[in-house]
């Protein structure tokens, strides 16, 4: 080991993602993207459940930091108690964790924290290190958000349409929801603006996403901090060409299917998948939290059953109650549910024809890299706003519209199915799909834009450690 390699292998970050499904992926992932280019790094666990087990098989040891059902369920209503816990249990354990790897000789120099944790950042100073942060909404999401924190934009919203500079016109339906829907979620709009609080005083402010997606915002907020966009941060295995060709995964960054908290069937999945004509299958999923109303996942399954297409349909055990399982039996030759899958294996497959997604941030970036067209059914939060860029932004998709009575129905779904799979429409979408596919890849690829944020990042702290 040259001493260059020798002092990166001993530059040692430890990164904090909140402990959500769509939060841990992102953060993850960015820890194996910074292992890959020679540093320690340490993500730490607010829970105990199958993600820890990545250390078994990538390169990143996992450390879990408390460990406790107060994690389990929570309601919006008690964000701040599940908020304060977080914080106490940071407080209390990072100064063990920092010491302890001091005495090991692997003395920690940086925190890259979730966005949604700014306070992280100020527990990190008072010990002396450096801070990044990691935003895992879109810029466009996050943009509306500090709008909302330097009060130019006033909530609840009331008014049908708003300009946000550096933004298309958006409509209500556009904004995220927490915007006006101050009375369900009180405390959720205040959690999203708070990203802003501190990050004047953050060393580094990364963002999953990356430039030429989001570049008239990113000029935009650039003007105010120096944002570094480092995304997508999707394993190499699905954004470079020439594994993917090769079939050889050995360069890539982490098996995918280890990281859940919950547990994929990887097997039933990928056996009927390859089972299927090319382009044929309709993916649908909505998920780790959002929670459909039994009359809507009716009128998904009628949506379905009409379109004719084949479908694979994830609905999370906790859902499960509400499925119409009759519907599995008049449809047994045409789909099959499971309560979760491994999702980019499945994006990756060549006989997925388009993605129905609630246009997590996560998912849409997932599409968007694999070249999937979409049927976005945003539910809440920035789904709305990924949602609108999806299908009138990027164009790589259509949005269902939802009815006076809040349900989308199955002849909306049938059709815009049928939009994306077969007429006219579906041509241009694809060939949009494709173009942000090779974008996305450019972006993380040995020198692309984010590739080169990472590396500049890397250099700075290895800098620092000599
Ligand atoms: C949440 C919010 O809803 C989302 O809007 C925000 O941007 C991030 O946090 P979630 O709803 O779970 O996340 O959606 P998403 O961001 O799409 O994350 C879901 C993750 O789970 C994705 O990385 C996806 O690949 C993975 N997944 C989903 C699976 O691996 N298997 C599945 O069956 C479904």
């Amino acid at each position: 080991m040259g001493s260059e390699q020798r002092v990166a292998a001993e530059t040692h970050v430890l990164t904090l993602p909140l402990p959500f499904q769509g939060h841990i992926n992102p953060m993850l992932q960015f820890s194996k993207r910074l292992a890959s280019k020679g540093l320690k790094v340490t993500p730490l666990s607010f829970t105990d459940k199958e993600w820890t087990k990545a250390a078994e098989h990538g390169s990143v040891n996992v450390q879990i930091i408390f460990d406790d059902t107060l994690f389990a369920e929570i309601t919006d209503q008690e964000d701040t108690v599940y908020i304060n816990n977080l914080y106490a249990t940071v407080k209390r354990r990072l100064p063990e964790v920092v010491a302890k790897h001091g005495e090991s000789g692997y003395p920690i120099s940086c925190l890259v924290y979730d966005s949604l944790m700014p306070w992280a950042l100020d527990i990190a100073m008072e010990l002396g290190l450096l801070g990044a942060t990691l935003f895992t909404q879109s810029l466009a999401v996050s943009n509306i958000y500090y709008e909302v924190h330097q009060g130019k934009l006033k909530v609840p919203v009331e008014k049908t349409a708003v300009a946000v500079e550096g933004m298309p016109p958006l409509e209500i339906h556009d904004l995220p929801s927490f915007l006006f829907d101050l009375e369900n979620y009180p405390l959720s709009l205040k959690l999203s603006a708070s990203q802003f609080s501190n990050i004047g005083e953050a060393d580094w402010v990364f963002f999953n996403t990356f430039n030429s997606l989001e570049d008239e915002v990113l000029n935009l907020m650039a003007r105010q901090c120096a944002i570094k966009p480092v995304g997508p941060t999707i394993p190499s295995m699905y954004t470079d060409n020439r594994v993917k060709d090769d079939k050889d995964y050995g360069l890539s960054l982490f098996k995918p299917d280890v990281e859940s908290l919950f547990k994929p069937d990887v097997e039933s999945c990928m056996k009927w998948l390859d089972s299927r004509e090319p382009c044929s299958v309709v993916y649908v999923s909505f998920g780790s939290l959002s929670i459909l109303g039994e009359r809507q996942m009716e009128e998904i399954a009628c949506g379905l059953k009409m379109s004719c297409h084949y479908f694979l349909w994830v609905v999370r055990e906790t859902e499960k109650e509400k499925f119409p399982s009759r519907f599995l039996d008049e449809t047994s030759e045409k789909g099959l549910v499971v309560t979760w899958c491994p999702q980019l294996e499945v994006l990756a497959h060549k006989s997925v024809g388009c993605f129905m997604t609630h246009c997590g941030w996560n998912s849409t970036l997932e599409a968007l890299s694999m070249g999937v067209p979409m049927v976005a059914m945003p539910q809440w939060a920035d789904q709305t706003t990924n949602a609108k860029f999806v299908a009138d932004v990027w164009r790589v998709g259509v949005r269902v519209k939802v009815d006076e009575e809040g349900i989308v129905t199955g002849k909306e779904i049938e059709l815009r199915i049928r939009e994306v799979m077969e007429e006219e429409t579906a041509i241009e979408i694809r060939k949009n799909s494709e173009k942000w596919e090779k974008l996305a890849k450019e972006a993380v690829d040995e020198d692309g834009s984010s590739d080169k944020n990472i590396q500049e990042f890397v250099a700075k702290l290895i800098c620092n450690s000599t």
